[in-house]
């Protein structure tokens, strides 16, 4: 998979080349290209951003540099690339749009800063691929790039090959729609702490059964928004 992210600050995407994001570039699973949007500006100042039309406070981003940036990313490839545009004003990301956006080909994460990007990139890109506004929850960041950041390593390690352990990726919290049954290590006694008995029983359908129990209880008191009637 091959993705792009255009920023004013680069430098937020250093961390990418650690843990398994890091091996997955190394082994060139990820192709994962940063490009300072500042490259694209039209003038010596390098100016990204002007006021907005109608007034209102803070800065609007300016097209100019961003059609140009996205034209020169998408290439010929216009039509899989999916321009993905962090905002509190998206769609919520979660599992289900994580594992989606894993088949595609070529994601283009556009890091809006300030009041966000004038519209109209978002409105001309739509005619010539995907362009999806995302939103990480409830909140305002400064800015799309920790945004991009999550979502990439979310995203990422759906890759087939990113993750060694394909199995470690089917038990984990919202692959069911369920969150995830705690876990234990040893020693078998800590402090004053056992291990629940049923894990060290041996018996497996015991410990399926006291596992989907324990999803089922952690997702009732921390998200019972999650909860349908097939659960
Ligand atoms: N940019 C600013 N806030 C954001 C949020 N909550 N999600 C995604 N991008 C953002």
């Amino acid at each position: 998979m091959r993705i792009d992210v255009l920023t004013i600050f680069p430098e937020f995407f250093d961390v990418l080349d650690v843990s398994l994001v890091g091996k997955a570039r190394e082994r060139g699973i990820l192709n994962v290209h940063v490009t300072n949007l500042r490259d694209y500006a039209h003038d010596v100042h390098r100016t990204v951003d002007d006021t907005p039309y109608g007034g209102g406070a803070g800065m609007v981003m300016k097209p100019e540099p961003w059609g140009d940036a996205i034209d020169a990313l998408l290439g010929d490839s216009a039509s899989d690339a999916v321009v993905i545009v962090p905002t509190p004003a998206g769609h919520l990301f979660n599992q289900v749009m994580a594992r989606e956006l894993s088949q595609a080909s070529h994601l283009i994460f556009a890091c809006g800063r300030y009041e966000g990007i004038d519209q109209r990139v978002s409105d001309h890109f739509a005619t010539r691929c995907r362009v999806v506004p995302v939103s990480l929850g409830d909140y305002v960041l400064n800015g799309g790039e920790v945004a991009a950041m999550a979502m990439i390593e979310a995203i990422g390690r759906l890759v087939p090959g990113v993750v060694g352990n394909p199995e470690s990726l089917t038990e984990e919290s919202h692959e069911d729609g369920l969150l995830e049954y705690p876990s234990y290590t040893k020693p078998a006694q800590w402090r004053d702490l056992d291990v629940p008995d049923v894990l060290l029983s041996g018996n497996h359908g015991a410990i399926a059964a006291w596992r989907r129990e324990q999803q089922l209880e952690r997702t009732r008191e921390m998200r019972p928004d999650l909860l349908t009637e097939e659960h």
